[in-house]
């Protein structure tokens, strides 16, 4: 077992390059099944869960070749269809891969994802998209199979913006001859990601950043060199741990436009953020103050930066107030950070966060990634030394945090316990 050992109290100084977007990466991974050409995905991070979605390509039968800097792909021979409970329990994400196995092999055999530690994440809404496209699907014995013989080009309405639908169902339509449309689309950043990959394959997709994304079907999708966007969750990670510990730091190789929701509440809390093309500077004194924050679908608050909200509001003057409306669940951390001193109730989907003076250093365990994320940055800024087990749970969406806390000027080693 791994675990953080953090010493506590040192503020993070200095630049940071950030890297491409687990989110980004997952969808188009699955996507690329979709095309029999070689592939080049470049600057893709390495994190655990795109690490299992390429065994899940290999699997497959897809030849992968993974280079620092680039992955190359080639899903040619791919022959498999069916995705196993194995993966499908480590990485929710191939959930995804419905869409672009339907447009591979017409059909698709996948185990079921189950629940997971932020909330029951049904894929209701996905089944429906398929099946308004006249796939057939049976749930039974713990899979799903889904038979796309007879599937056709036409209008999905979904009654709630999710991401992993929408991605999954612009797949689904790609080879679709005609026109599909999927209305109250997510309008994520990493939606307009994967539109930009499968349009630089030839795919004729546009829209996606609003609620109304058409697809018009194409039979050929041919080889390209893709760079997926940098990740807004990891970037805004740091600049929340920047804001607890009185640090200033510039963050490069991101878009100041796909944070500005967690830009505006750390100005609100009191620090100085100041955005240029592709970084974005910020200056705490430390002296932050309680906010009111509530998560919703992009461009609302990200729920994905809701836990590590929450460790900021820990100590900050006042009383904080976050609403979750995206996950049942995902207030978990709560009880680690009153470990370590915070003063925090929970009502359902409600957190209420009296500030205090300072967080003290705790052991704590990490349930979930972003929570996990929340528990390293509290232990930052905490007094005296915090170590935080669990952490490859933070592995599937941070790659090495750890070197990257420390070019900042942070006290963190990965340990075995
Ligand atoms: C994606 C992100 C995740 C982020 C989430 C919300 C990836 C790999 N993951 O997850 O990091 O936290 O968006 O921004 O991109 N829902 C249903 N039925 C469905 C699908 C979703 O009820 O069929 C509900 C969910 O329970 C949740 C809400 O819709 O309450 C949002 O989920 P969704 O947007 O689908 O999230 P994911 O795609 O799973």
């Amino acid at each position: 077992m791994e675990a953080f050992y953090i010493k506590g109290g040192k503020r993070l100084v200095g630049e940071l390059e950030i890297g491409s977007a687990k989110n980004a990466c997952l969808p188009i991974l699955a996507g690329a099944l979709m095309c029999d050409e070689d592939l080049n995905i470049a600057k893709c991070s390495y994190f655990t869960d795109i690490e299992i979605m390429i065994n899940i390509l290999e699997s497959l039968g897809c030849e992968t070749k993974k280079e620092e800097n680039n992955l190359y792909i080639n899903s040619k021979n791919a022959s498999c269809h069916i995705i196993k409970e194995e993966y499908t329990k480590k990485v929710r994400s191939s959930i995804f891969m419905l869409g672009s196995l339907l447009t591979k092999f017409k059909k698709a055999l996948v185990a079921y994802p189950g629940g997971c530690n932020i909330g029951t994440r049904p894929i209701d809404l996905h089944l429906k998209g398929l099946r308004t496209l006249g796939v057939k699907i049976d749930e039974k014995h713990g899979f799903i199979d889904c038979d796309g013989s007879n599937m056709k080009a036409g209008f999905v309405h979904l009654d709630f913006p999710s991401v992993g639908a929408t991605e999954n169902l612009m797949m689904a339509c790609v080879k679709l001859k005609g026109k599909s449309v999927i209305y109250n689309a997510a309008k994520e950043p990493e939606i307009i990601d994967l539109q930009n990959f499968i349009n630089s394959m030839g795919g004729k997709i546009s829209g996606a950043g609003t609620s109304t994304i058409t697809i018009i079907g194409v039979d050929h999708l041919h080889s390209t060199n893709y760079t997926p966007i940098s990740d807004r969750i990891v970037a805004g990670t740091y600049l929340i741990a920047c804001a607890m510990t009185g640090g200033h730091i510039k963050l490069k190789n991101t878009i100041p436009e796909h944070n500005l929701a967690v830009i505006t509440k750390l100005k609100q809390s009191g620090c100085d953020v100041d955005l240029f093309e592709n970084e974005i500077e910020i200056k705490s004194s430390g002296k932050l103050k309680s906010c009111a924050i509530e998560t919703q679908p992009y461009p609302g608050f990200p729920t994905d930066l809701q836990n590590q909200m929450l460790a900021l509001q820990t100590i900050s003057k006042g009383t904080g107030i976050i609403v979750e409306n995206l996950f049942e669940t995902r207030f978990k951390i709560y009880g680690e950070l009153t470990k370590m001193g915070a003063d925090i109730t929970i009502r359902d989907r409600m957190a209420l966060i009296k500030g205090v003076d300072k967080l003290y250093g705790a052991t704590v365990t990490a349930s979930d990634l972003r929570g996990g994320a929340a528990l390293v940055i509290a232990g930052l800024s905490a007094s005296g030394y915090t170590t935080v087990e669990d952490i490859y749970h933070i592995d599937r969406g941070y790659k090495n945090m750890e070197n990257d806390l420390n070019i900042l000027g942070a006290e963190i080693k990965r340990i075995e316990i």
